[in-house]
């Protein structure tokens, strides 16, 4: 707020009592006198926040870490949109850089030049001197950012999931429900999210387990891919239960080619940025964008059941797979119905791993009860019956993937060894 002398700053003190960014780091680069005086005046009253102020030469010489420390924040005065292209361009061709919230102050943008801006990666765009409102609220945005695993040192918790499967009805669609409403539940103790994005746009049916009777909305990104921003794609999910965030798919199959493959990348790079967990149920076809999708995962998970068709179906998938370079990648098979010992098992997980060439490292038994029931009521198992074998085949398959710590090992008491039951086949 100025009092006329665009020098003088006088900050609401009831908005500077009631914000703190605790351990926030910003860095603000700016030449124009207006942008600095603003900036200086504003970012001091901030709680918690660690901010330095460079002019651009010095910017050339240090870049975005200063003392070697990236910044969660970078507040930059641009000179016009093509000045701003070239940075966020140059900022965002970083790896380490890509959750890096980029503030940009510019002379009266006008609202195309935002819209473009944003739809290019910057974050927020504002005037050259920004008032105490407009900062703290982009800060506050980069500090939900931060809560949802954007900051360097929480990178081990963010997660993108991905479940793949070569035959129909191999549960796969199932354990993505259940494991992104697990993951909503981990995240929101960091005060983040998870999302469920379901990439099957044939006959993807993740909304009906999760009793979703809203639209889709995944039409609107294919029409419009140009326009997909965050903004867009958080209006364009659905909240599930929890306020899982879901893209569910379309109402009426679509040809996989309907998809582009810089649209998927897109949707991807935004769901990472904003969301802590991010879980992607695939259809059972390879597509123009099957390696984008896979290439974004700190996890694929292969789900198969335990007979001689659905191995031999995995098997071809992943021959399929080694042609797009993903030898390497971070792989391994869920075996699921996988039948208890008094069942009878034809297959043994060592069989199948020598014909899959991947770990099986997760077998989850089968309860068609619980989860006929779940379907019947669009209700899924961990929001059912938490405590069963399946609910912690789930728990199980997610310490693998690295988004849930595992279990504290518990000493077993007397007591305790007398309380365990709870059998569900
Ligand atoms: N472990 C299990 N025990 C019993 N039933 C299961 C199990 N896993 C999945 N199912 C059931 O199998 C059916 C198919 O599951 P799901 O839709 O998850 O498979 P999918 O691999 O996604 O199939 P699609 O090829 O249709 O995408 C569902 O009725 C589901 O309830
Ligand atoms: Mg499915």
């Amino acid at each position: 707020m100025t009092d006329g002398n665009d020098n003088v700053v006088v900050l609401d003190s009831s908005i500077e009592e009631s914000l703190n960014f605790d351990g926030l780091r910003l860095l603000a680069v700016a030449n124009s006198q207006p942008a600095r005086t603003s900036i200086s005046a504003y970012l001091t009253g901030f709680e918690g926040l660690e901010y330095e102020l460079l002019n651009h030469q010095q910017y050339e010489q240090h870049g975005v870490a200063v003392k070697g420390e990236i910044p969660d924040v970078l507040v930059l005065e641009v000179a016009d949109e093509k000045d701003a292209m070239i940075h966020i361009e140059a900022i965002r061709a970083e790896p380490e850089l890509e959750f890096l919230h980029i503030c940009l102050l510019m002379k009266q943008p006008t609202k195309k030049t935002i819209v473009n801006l944003l739809h290019h990666g910057a974050d927020d765009v504002l005037s050259l001197t920004p008032n105490e409102i407009e900062l703290s609220s982009c800060l506050a945005r980069s500090a939900v950012n931060r809560s949802n695993g954007n900051d360097r040192s929480a990178v081990a918790k963010r997660r993108t999931i991905v479940f793949i499967h070569a035959s129909g009805g191999a549960g796969a669609t199932t354990l993505a429900v259940n494991c992104a409403l697990k993951l909503n539940k981990e995240a929101k103790r960091y005060g983040g999210s998870a999302c469920l994005l379901d990439l099957d746009i044939q006959f993807g049916d993740a909304d009906l387990q999760l009793d979703l009777s809203v639209r889709s909305n995944l039409l609107d990104i294919i029409k419009a891919p140009d326009r997909l921003d965050f903004r867009m794609l958080e209006n364009l999910m659905i909240q599930g239960p929890d306020g899982l965030h879901v893209l569910t798919a379309p109402d009426e199959p679509l040809p996989f080619e309907a998809l582009e493959k810089s649209t998927v990348e897109k949707v991807l790079s935004l769901a990472r940025r904003h969301h802590r967990f991010v879980v992607i149920d695939m259809p059972m076809a390879l597509t123009s964008w099957t390696d984008a999708v896979l290439k974004s995962a700190d996890h694929i998970f292969l789900v198969t059941q335990m007979n001689v068709l659905s191995l031999r179906a995995a098997r071809r998938l992943l021959d399929a797979l080694q042609d797009v370079n993903l030898e390497n990648a971070p792989m391994s098979a869920i075996a699921n119905r996988y039948p208890s010992k008094g069942q009878g098992r034809k297959i043994s997980i060592a069989e199948a791993e020598k014909m899959l060439r991947i770990s099986v490292d997760t077998t989850v038994p089968s309860n068609f009860g619980l989860l006929i029931n779940s379907l019947d009521q669009g209700m899924p198992a961990v929001l059912q019956q938490p405590s069963t074998k399946y609910c912690r085949a789930i728990e199980e398959i997610l310490e693998r993937a690295s988004a849930l710590a595992p279990p504290k090992k518990q000493r077993l008491s007397l007591g305790s060894f007398f309380n365990r039951g709870g059998s569900d086949v």
